[in-house]
């Protein structure tokens, strides 16, 4: 039995698979699977490694995209699952906005391929990875999921067009799915074996990771003028082995009989990117060079989580997101693998 908060009863014994992780050689999609294996339930990983890295996992793999109905179809045949994880979608703001089509396919289309394959299959519990981004500009802060949801660019707007699917589909053919609102993932596995390689890259831990590692000369700072206390944005950054743990208690919720849920998934304590650079230098002793730039488009100036519903419905609590904890995880990935899984 894990531990539970009152009212919330999170038995991992119970859990049954086949689960089906549909980008599960991705970042988090890797650590989940991870997670799943520990407690010996069967796992089928789908992906087209777009983004992941077939050295990531070591399960069952299907090589797809989710725009190929057919092989979905077929997986979904041979594999029987009892329950998806879906974790295969694009994630960038910014290039959401440059170029929103890409999102409306993979995040909106092939989403639905999803959702039908699932119906035809009779499969009926999928966890989805969802985002603050639903969540637009804040109304206040920090944001619970009583926030309205109002995403101010695509990639906001594609997963909230997903928990709308996920709703309709529920009503009508009795799917029943968690919709998980991550704030900014980040770390690495314990082993140091599983961690963050996106080519090109483009977050802050791992580019300061960079930096240390003498790969890059210096970090921007974009924008040192927002409204907060040093000038620099404020991030909610949760250990991804939180994440994956979240995703076991939301299955085991639906298993257990619940139909939706919606929760946040963040630590409620945020750091400035100054503070975070700060961190970075004492974990690794690089004097981390820095630049001050201007202002990233789409950048909120804070973004944490609040409310306890992930506490309350899911008995989460994220164990290991301390900042520290997060970013000697994320180093000592990153000196172990200076070229990602490449090498
Ligand atoms: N930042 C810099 N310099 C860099 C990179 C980032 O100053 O070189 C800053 C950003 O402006 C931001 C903070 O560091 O203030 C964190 O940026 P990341 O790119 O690491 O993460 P984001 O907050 O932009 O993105 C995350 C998730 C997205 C999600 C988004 C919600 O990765 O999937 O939060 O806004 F959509």
């Amino acid at each position: 039995m894990a531990t539970d908060s009152p009212g919330t009863e999170v038995d991992f014994a119970n859990l049954s698979g086949p689960v089906l992780v549909l980008g599960g050689a991705g970042y988090i999609g890797s650590h989940t699977v991870r997670a799943l294996e520990r407690l010996g339930i069967p796992v089928v990983v789908l992906d087209n490694f777009s983004t992941g890295h077939p050295e990531a996992v070591n399960v069952p793999l299907v090589e797809a995209s989710l725009a190929d109905r057919e092989t979905l179809a077929r997986t979904f045949d041979e594999w029987e699952p009892r329950a998806v994880m879906h974790f295969a979608a694009r994630c960038y703001v910014g290039e959401s906005v440059e170029d929103p089509s890409i999102y409306y396919r993979e995040n909106v289309i092939h989403a639905w391929n999803l959702l039908e394959a699932m119906r035809e299959a009779g499969c009926q519990e999928l966890i989805f990875s969802s985002t603050c981004a639903t969540y637009g500009n804040p109304v206040a802060l920090p944001i619970t999921e009583e926030n309205p949801q109002v995403p101010v660019n695509p990639y906001g707007r594609t997963k909230l067009h997903m928990e709308h699917m996920m709703e309709d589909y529920a009503q009508a053919y009795g799917l029943r799915f968690a919709a998980l609102r991550y704030f900014n993932a980040a770390g690495a596995s314990q082993e140091g074996d599983l961690g963050e390689d996106h080519s090109p890259e483009t977050h802050l831990i791992p580019l300061l990771m960079q930096v240390a590692l003498g790969q890059r000369d210096e970090i921007a700072i974009f924008g040192g003028d927002y409204p907060t206390p040093d000038g620099t944005c404020i991030r909610d950054y949760v250990h991804v082995e939180d994440l994956a743990d979240a995703h076991l208690r939301a299955l085991s919720r639906l298993q257990a009989g619940v139909h939706t849920l919606a929760c946040n998934l963040g630590t409620g304590l945020g750091y400035s990117v100054r503070e975070v650079i700060e961190a970075v230098r004492r974990i690794t002793r690089h004097p981390i060079p820095e630049r001050m730039t201007g202002r990233r488009a789409g950048d909120p100036p804070e973004l944490v989580s609040g409310g306890s519903r992930a506490l309350e419905h899911l008995g989460w609590r994220p164990a290991r997101s301390a900042l520290e904890k997060i970013l000697s995880d994320a180093w000592r990935f990153h000196e172990a693998h200076p070229k990602g899984y490449s090498r």
